[in-house]
């Protein structure tokens, strides 16, 4: 990677007996959208906090621009958080709210204001400089603590789940907001957030996070598409799995699998074995039902439980003879007149060939 600006290397951080991250690294280009993805309590506050200093690792070292930032305190570090409560000082109004650090510095006079006019206009709140945080809309009070944390250029802004307070439509705003802002100051942001379409919405790259450590890293893409294991693919997006077994390796990455007494060739980077359990893992707008299987694909039987009319597709849920339930998501056709289901009703199962993805089975809760 070029031009990295912060490097995390085998860092690891355990609270009295329990380990929160082990040997976790990552690279961090500059300028990039970087988004920690994981359930709760997988370890990303305490990674944030590692980087700005509220923490001190067991092991493993932090460097920006190739320097060590371990022996330095919070606020010598040229890295800002943007806290999940927005931490913002009730009885200052947002113009001292966004110049608290420069003054802390010294700074003042018409640097102090021209600076803190900057940061304001930067997120949109000009208008605002007067109010205290109770006068504002929890979007506002965000702008404002995005203002605060930038207003110094930092080379890396951390941002530990920023919209949870906000309603639906605001984060969707605000997600668009930042993603401006992060373009036009050029600064690297690394996101915490648990909600995976947010990360595949906002990020240049995803981290995976399970356990404390990286379960993957790739772009948006490559993380709904090309889930590294199961516990990724069940994070992001919905699933189906299809249980399968190896029956022979045909070439290199080619394997031919048996599923439901059928064969299928398949071609996957995993190393597999003849007889090794595989789950197909499909998302809801991979499968075809009954009149629009192609030829030659394995299929499955089973039976419309829900279906539901969401605009431009129609989402159903079937649950096949062999008791798992999966769900289909079908872009409307106009010219097919058949193209709609009752519950009940019997179908077939399959996909588009090519677009399975082979996982080894793992055991799963
Ligand atoms: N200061 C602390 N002392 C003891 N345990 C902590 C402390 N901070 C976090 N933990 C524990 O570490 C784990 C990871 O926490 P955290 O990093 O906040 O996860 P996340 O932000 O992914 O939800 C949790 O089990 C949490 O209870
Ligand atoms: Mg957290």
């Amino acid at each position: 990677m070029t031009n990295i600006v912060l490097s995390i290397h085998g860092l690891s951080k355990k609270f009295s007996n329990c380990t929160v991250l082990s040997d976790f690294s990552l690279d961090i280009a500059s300028g990039e959208f970087i988004t920690l993805l994981g359930p709760s309590g997988c370890g990303k506050t305490t990674l944030l906090r590692l980087i700005a200093g509220f923490e001190t690792p067991d092991s493993g070292t932090v460097l920006l621009e190739g320097v060590t930032l371990l022996n330095l305190p919070p606020e010598r570090r040229q890295v800002n958080t943007v806290f999940q409560s927005y931490a913002l000082f009730p009885h200052m109004n947002v113009f001292d709210n966004v110049a608290f650090g420069l003054r802390l510095k010294g700074i003042q006079g018409q640097k102090l204001t021209s600076q803190v006019e900057n940061a304001l206009a930067e997120v949109k709140m000009t208008a605002f400089t007067d109010r205290f945080p109770g006068q504002l809309s929890g979007g506002q009070q965000q702008r404002v603590a995005v203002a605060r944390a930038i207003i110094n250029r930092p080379k890396v802004l951390l941002l530990d789940e920023p919209f949870s307070a906000l309603d639906a439509r605001l984060r969707r705003d605000m997600q668009l907001e930042l993603k401006r802002i992060q373009r036009e100051l050029g600064i690297a942001f690394i996101l915490v957030t648990h909600d995976q379409e947010e990360a595949l919405s906002m990020s240049d790259r995803v981290v995976v996070m399970q356990d404390g450590k990286v379960a993957q890293v790739g772009s948006p893409r490559e993380v709904y598409e090309e889930p590294n294991n199961l516990y990724v693919a069940k994070f992001i997006g919905d699933i189906n799995l299809f249980p399968g077994t190896v029956t022979e390796q045909l070439a290199d990455n080619t394997f031919t699998i048996t599923l439901n007494g059928q064969n299928l060739p398949v071609v996957t980077k995993k190393d597999l074995q003849s007889g090794q359990s595989v789950q197909l893992l499909l998302r809801p707008e991979d499968l075809r039902l009954s009149g629009e299987i192609e030829s030659g694909m394995p299929f499955f039987h089973g039976s419309i439980v829900e279906r539901s009319y969401r605009g431009p597709t129609l989402d159903t849920t079937i649950l096949l003879d062999n008791g798992t339930t999966v769900q289909a998501c079908e872009f409307f056709d106009e010219d097919d007149p058949d193209f709609d289901y009752s519950v009940g009703e019997k179908v077939k199962v399959s996909w588009v060939k090519g677009w399975e993805v082979v996982l080894p089975d793992e055991n799963l809760v």
